[in-house]
């Protein structure tokens, strides 16, 4: 009776673990999220982004180019930087539409 009770339990953990996993991956591709960036921004937008991108991110360092950058590699960097350029989130959603339409592929 006490194994058949652990075993239950052991059931329901890995379930759980299952169900936690599939809700926090992904799963818009890279070209979902550049498409995405190319429908919900207008070209103003992105060119705004451009702007805002060579006026604060080479502060610090060099312009990394969009294209020097996969999508995910963005996605990854993009929250550090925009903390440390000190941007609205308004500012770091115009950057990210700028950088990933144009992101290597
Ligand atoms: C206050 C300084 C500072 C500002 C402003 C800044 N960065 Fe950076 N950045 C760094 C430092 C330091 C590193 C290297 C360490 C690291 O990766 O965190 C870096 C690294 C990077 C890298 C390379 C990371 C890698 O792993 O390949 C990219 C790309 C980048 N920054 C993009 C940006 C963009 C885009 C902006 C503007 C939104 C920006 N940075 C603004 C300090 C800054």
């Amino acid at each position: 009776m006490k194994r058949i009770a652990l075993l239950a339990v052991g059931i329901s953990i890995t379930f759980v673990a299952c169900t936690s996993k599939k809700a926090t991956t992904s799963t818009a591709s890279p070209a979902d999220v550049v498409k995405e960036m190319q429908t919900k921004y207008t070209d103003i937008q992105r060119e705004e982004g451009k702007t805002l991108w060579q006026g604060n991110c080479q502060k610090c360092h060099k312009l990394y180019e969009p294209q020097s950058r996969t999508v995910g590699k963005w996605e990854k960097v993009l929250p550090r930087m925009n903390n440390r350029a000190k941007l609205t989130d308004e500012q770091a959603a115009l950057v990210r539409a700028y950088l990933i339409s144009n992101a290597k592929v």
